[in-house]
């Protein structure tokens, strides 16, 4: 078994080299990739610079207007619904609503786990935050200078070049900061670290679910062990520790009351 493994994987080896062309002057070409168009901002003057995926959309950054915008994905090629996330459309610098943000120019930017984004403002010196709901705020850097200070908030400067990295094993920005030619660090809070935009919900639910089953193990388990407990009644199951059973809340979080009251007319 484990050396009909080895030769199926020297023989993908083999015919992997077997599909890499080497063309003159040390260029080589590997076969089986192909190029296609799946968005042309042609017709809706959108000029795509840089593009994230934000789970079941992709966040587009037209950085000569300074607009952020999102399109379903997968893209379907009938019909690409665009809706702008953020950017008035001019260059500058304001924080707020949607079509009242002004950008200057962003060329990088990242996605966090909630889906908010993150923008190198570079040419303001700060770095923005679209929230999940599109409202813009700034969250460190001054722009009315450049400079290598480290801190929070406004005093904190950056050089008038600079990228962006979400790194969710720290829950923290990197930022690549060309113009001072050093990396620094921007710690996130803890929420937007949580995965999914509804993730403290979902994380009581999760809980409450887990609490119920085990409840109904509990009780699932009294009941098949009773009839060895008290063996001389002669009756497996009393009437009272079925309905027990039956009245709590199934996975979906409502009762099962009225399920078995459905139930009950369709035995009668
Ligand atoms: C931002 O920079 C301006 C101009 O240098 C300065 O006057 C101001 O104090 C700075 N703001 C903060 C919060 O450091």
């Amino acid at each position: 078994m484990a050396s009909q493994l080895s030769l199926l994987i020297l023989m993908l080896f083999l015919f992997n080299l077997a599909s890499i062309h080497v063309t003159g002057d040390q260029i080589m070409l590997e076969d089986g990739y192909m190029v296609s168009t799946v968005f042309d901002g042609h017709k809706l003057n959108i000029n795509p610079y840089a593009v994230q995926l934000r789970s079941s959309d992709l966040v587009v950054l037209d950085s000569s207007h300074s607009v952020f915008y999102t399109l379903p994905f997968p893209i379907s090629q009938d019909s690409v619904m665009v809706n702008r996330l953020s950017g008035e459309g001019k260059n500058g610098y304001t924080d707020g609503e949607p079509g009242l943000a002004r950008f200057n120019k962003p060329k990088s930017f990242a996605v966090d786990l909630r889906g908010n984004v993150y923008v190198a403002d570079q040419l303001n010196h700060v770095v923005r935050k679209i929230s999940n709901s599109g409202v813009t705020s700034t969250i460190v850097g001054n722009s009315s200078r450049t400079g290598r200070q480290d801190g929070p908030g406004e005093t904190a400067t950056f050089s008038g070049d600079f990228e962006v990295l979400f790194v969710p094993q720290i829950c923290a920005l990197l930022i690549s900061d060309h113009g001072n030619q050093l990396l620094r660090q921007i710690d996130l809070k803890p929420e937007d670290c949580a995965f999914g935009p509804q993730s403290v919900l979902g994380a009581v639910k999760f809980w409450v679910l887990g609490l119920a089953l085990s409840c109904l193990l509990g009780i699932v388990i009294g009941i098949a062990t009773r009839p060895y407990v008290v063996p001389h009644t002669g009756r497996f199951q009393t009437p009272s520790s079925q309905q027990d059973m039956e009245a709590l809340p199934n996975q979906s979080g409502e009762s099962s009351t009225d399920e078995l009251l459905r139930r009950q007319k369709r035995i009668s």
